[in-house]
């Protein structure tokens, strides 16, 4: 059984101007140690998949469809009260900026604690004891001091590892980073990555991974699930992805329509505009942009996912 399976997944905002369908049927599964990684354009819903995971979506948003096992329970028949008890204890989310995940008014040590005291009941000297460790596992330089400083006596690298040691602090068995390095310098970025993957590596997490870059999805995932517009349009091993993508907008994403045989690692930015989610056309929602689009991907129904080969489908007409 896979530790997290999220299956057909419509998580849709009722808004005055109409419906925006932010998730729209996305499956994918996640095993134990596994680092899956969702790429794709903004707006195309990879925060919205995240945040439902962790039932976090708030008014207009309302999980409409699907289903999100972890360890086989379903997620969304449970509380809220049930739903605390996995927040951060099985499944944890880290954010793009620590700035904003972190309150100024609390020490460090504070707020690595606050977690482990809520979920484990630990307190007193065994309490600190943890902390420090926490601290050391994400290496934070001197972890006692710094456990009773506040968050804005540390650099931006070292808040970011300490939202790190947070996330992980009761050993979550799901650890969702969104973007977790936007907001750092390049070496910072490439140290955390390292850090978030060594820790991966070690406790068998695993991990989704959100990012705008494929060069982070390579170093970090061994699974790719490209989005456009609310859908998962393509999934597939990392090697498998990066040697043959197959559909249309996973090709112009790594620029590789335009440029053959050279290796992109960013995001190129792709003619046209990402559709209105509240106000997609007909068939494929890529369609409009697609160089490969005919008549058929213009119109209902949407595409079919097929098989490419084992771990590795998209959808596309192209490819029936
Ligand atoms: N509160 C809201 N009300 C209406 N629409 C929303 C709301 N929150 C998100 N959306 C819409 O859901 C869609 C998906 O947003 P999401 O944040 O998941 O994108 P993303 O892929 O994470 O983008 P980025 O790369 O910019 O972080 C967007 O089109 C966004 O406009
Ligand atoms: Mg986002």
């Amino acid at each position: 059984m896979a530790l997290l399976e999220v299956q057909g997944l419509q998580t849709h905002f009722f808004t005055r101007r109409g419906v925006v369908k932010a998730v729209d049927g996305v499956s994918f599964s996640l095993d134990k140690g596994q680092a899956l990684g969702l790429v794709g354009e903004s707006g195309s819903g990879k925060s919205v998949t995240c945040l439902s995971i962790m039932r976090l979506v708030a008014p207009p948003g309302r999980i409409v469809g699907g289903k999100i096992l972890l360890d086989g329970e379903d997620i969304l028949a449970k509380s809220e009260p049930e739903m605390q008890k996995v927040r951060g204890k099985r499944i944890s989310i880290v954010l793009q900026d620590p700035m904003s995940s972190l309150n100024p008014a609390f020490t460090i040590g504070d707020q690595v604690g606050e977690a482990i005291r809520a979920h484990q009941g630990t307190r007193g000297a065994r309490l600190k004891e943890q902390i420090v460790e926490m601290l050391r596992l994400v290496r934070v330089s001197s972890p006692e001091m710094r456990a009773g400083q506040f968050p804005h006596h540390l650099s931006g690298g070292m808040r970011q590892r300490v939202v790190g040691a947070i996330a992980l602090s009761c050993q979550p068995r799901v650890l969702i980073a969104d973007e977790p390095t936007t907001s750092l310098d390049v070496t910072i970025q490439l140290q955390y990555l390292k850090l978030l993957k060594d820790i991966q590596q070690r406790s068998q997490l695993a991990i989704i991974f959100i990012t705008h870059d494929f060069g982070v999805a390579a170093r970090m995932c061994d699974t790719v699930a490209v989005m456009y517009a609310g859908k998962i349009v393509e999934i597939a091993g990392v090697r498998q992805l990066f040697n043959n993508p197959v559909h249309p907008y996973t090709q112009a994403l790594m620029g590789s329509v335009c440029r053959p045989g050279q290796k992109v690692e960013r995001l190129y930015s792709i003619e046209g505009q990402p559709p209105r989610l509240s106000n997609l056309p007909p068939g494929c929602s890529f369609a409009p942009r697609c160089c490969d689009a005919t008549d058929r991907c213009r119109g209902n129904p949407f595409p079919p996912t097929v098989s490419v080969e084992k771990g590795h489908s998209a959808t596309c007409w192209k490819l029936v």
